[in-house]
């Protein structure tokens, strides 16, 4: 999705605007451009261009000494990756960059005329034009007047020519967040863009706007009323958003999944029970529960799946797992005592975040797992869980689905205390195992070489399958998901004793099969439908608690996953499938921390 930043302070603006782009390419993008006022008068002068962060620094003067401007990484959406699609677009007298869809865009243009101010295929220029238009000389009045006549998703951040020196900004669904430092005044997508000068900052409410000047920053509604910033502050520091070391941050965030669960585990286990008093969960949240329902996209989705397995094996409760663009449009089975969890890493995930909206009008039992402090999902959500793996830059998801898997445990125990479907005896034993999955995952990471070799074999492959039945069912398509959004490769899952109906005959000669059989009580069944596929020539990767296999007609390479309670051998396999997923894509050529075509957090339908 697109970056936007924003600055007016005491320091040169450029290089601030750029180092920020840096650290908002995670959001994924193909163009990029700064817009500053020139001399810090009334001239504002543009640099945009197709392309990375890079090429435009290399457009930029170096002698430019201006204390005011904003920037922006584009995701296209609305037109092709072009130098004129990029943004900051100016008409005018007005200059915005924009993150977010204006659906109406077709009948502004009609309705205010404005298509002879247009040279772009973006919806963001008619916003531009149509600010132009309506500008009267005042910029908050115009601001007022203007926003209410859009109709989707936006975070604007504006600079009006006769205004040198402030940047204004004003949003909807798309998130902003905004700090003042003694450097002066910021404004951008997300924290990291500004981390290096604050780690305090707040969120922009929605349809308020907001004036930066050099030395302050001010709220206004649009009823013209004053709002103060409520300031939050991570607990984490610049280094969390760096490399610091490792060749992409996909591999670093992969090593930090013993850290990341710790932090996330050990305030909600208490005597070895899970406890959230820390997080203001009452057992009350638990209690007349008729239904559950999780909801989430993607990878968050697939931990939700694991959730809806343990659940209901460990107490016979029902779950339902909906994917969030689907739950949105179809008919919501629920009801006032309806229990709705949401997962989201970034809390910003359009189709979540209106699936919520949508489940709040029938029960005040939502909870949300969130990996990031404040964010929109976050702040609507009846209750949060957030989950604390500090910020996750890579586009692939890796500590995240961990810690969440780890949360829907904690939470699924605390159901089954409260409900009485769990025996204190079983829920201390889920605990301590959980308790214990920081050192399984260090224990598995040490075969990190093995699996780098391994990989070597799948760099050229087009498709390949991932295997199982129940958790690792689960787990495998997660591990499909990775593969596919950062290597290119064509990958699915599939339920081990389902191949057999059907795709069994796209098996051949070579096609690679990752197969996960660690459920004692079907570990025979699967390795049943593996022999399956060995015996049409797929080249299978096996991962089991066996010690070793050297049959070649089960597999051609096993993985041992050190025996832990079936309940989690979930956290060591996935560690592998990630690895797997990371070192095809490095062999491939592919940067996975930024995959084509994808970005971070989907804010956009
Ligand atoms: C997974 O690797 C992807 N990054 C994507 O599927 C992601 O999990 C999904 O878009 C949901 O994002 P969220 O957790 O921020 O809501």
């Amino acid at each position: 999705m697109c970056g936007i930043i924003g600055f007016t302070g005491h320091k040169e603006a450029q290089d601030i605007l750029l180092d920020g782009l840096a650290k908002l390419e995670y959001r994924g993008y193909d163009s990029a451009g700064i817009a500053f006022f020139k001399d810090n008068g009334g001239h504002i002068s543009i640099r945009k261009t197709a392309g990375k962060v890079n090429d435009l620094r290399a457009i930029c003067d170096d002698d430019n000494t201006s204390t005011c401007g904003i920037g922006h990484t584009r995701w296209a959406t609305h037109g092709g990756v072009t130098n004129a699609n990029a943004h900051p677009h100016k008409v005018g007298k007005v200059t915005l960059i924009h993150n977010g869809i204006i659906e109406n865009y077709h009948e502004l243009i009609e309705k205010y005329n404005l298509s002879d101010s247009l040279v772009s295929e973006t919806d963001t220029e008619v916003a531009a034009a149509l600010f132009n238009k309506m500008f009267d000389g005042d910029p908050i009045a115009t601001i007022k007047k203007t926003v209410p006549l859009f109709k989707g998703s936006f975070a604007f951040c504006i600079m009006f020519k006769e205004n040198p020196g402030k940047v204004f900004a004003v949003r909807n669904v798309s998130p902003m967040v905004a700090t003042n430092t003694d450097a002066g005044s910021f404004v951008a997508s997300d924290l990291t863009a500004f981390i290096n000068f604050s780690k305090r900052y707040f969120i922009v409410p929605e349809y308020t706007i907001l004036t930066m000047e050099e030395d302050k920053i001010s709220l206004q509604d649009l009823e013209g009323n004053n709002v103060e910033p409520e300031y939050l502050e991570v607990n984490w520091d610049i280094s969390a958003a760096e490399k610091e070391g490792y060749p992409h941050y996909m591999i670093k965030e992969i090593h930090e999944q013993p850290r990341a669960i710790t932090r996330t585990i050990s305030p909600r286990i208490k005597d070895s029970l899970p406890n959230f008093e820390d997080d203001n969960i009452p057992d009350s949240f638990f209690e007349n529960c008729s239904d559950i329902t999780v909801i989430a996209c993607g990878t968050a989705m697939y931990a939700g799946n694991v959730g809806k397995t343990f659940i209901q094996n460990a107490l016979g409760v029902p779950v339902n797992v909906a994917i969030a663009s689907e739950f949105r449009y179809e008919r919501p089975v629920l009801n006032e005592n309806s229990m709705v969890i949401v997962v989201s890493q970034s809390g910003e995930t359009i189709d979540t975040l209106e699936a919520l909206r949508l489940a709040k009008k029938y029960t005040n039992k939502t909870l949300a797992v969130v990996n990031v402090k404040g964010s929109t999902i976050a702040r609507e959500s009846n209750y949060v869980l957030y989950t604390h793996a500090g910020p996750e830059i890579a586009v692939a998801s890796t500590k995240a689905y961990t810690v969440q898997v780890a949360s829907m445990y904690l939470l699924g125990c605390k159901l089954g205390l409260v409900t009485n479907k769990l025996s204190v005896e079983k829920a201390k034993e889920f605990m301590n195992n959980l308790k214990k999955v920081p050192d399984m995952i260090k224990a598995v990471l040490t075969q990190e070489d093995k699996v780098a070799e391994l990989t070597k074999r799948m760099t050229n492959s087009t498709n390949a399958f991932f295997i199982g039945r129940g958790l690792d069912y689960t787990l495998s398509m997660e591990g499909a998901l990775k593969l596919k959004e950062i290597s290119y490769i064509h990958a699915e899952a599939y339920a081990a004793g389902e191949l057999k109906h059907g795709t069994i005959a796209l098996i051949s000669e070579g096609v690679p099969v990752i197969a996960i059989a660690t459920q004692d009580h079907v570990y025979s069944k699967v390795i049943s439908n593996i022999r399956e596929v060995k015996a049409r020539g797929a080249y299978v990767i096996l991962l089991s608690k066996d010690e070793k296999i050297t049959d070649k007609t089960v597999c051609d390479v096993h993985i041992n996953i050190p025996p832990v309670a079936d309940e989690f051998t979930i956290f060591e396999s996935v560690i592998i499938l990630q690895m797997i997923a990371y070192y095809t894509s490095t062999g491939r050529g592919v940067n996975p921390d930024q995959p084509r075509n994808l970005a971070k957090s989907v804010t956009v339908e």
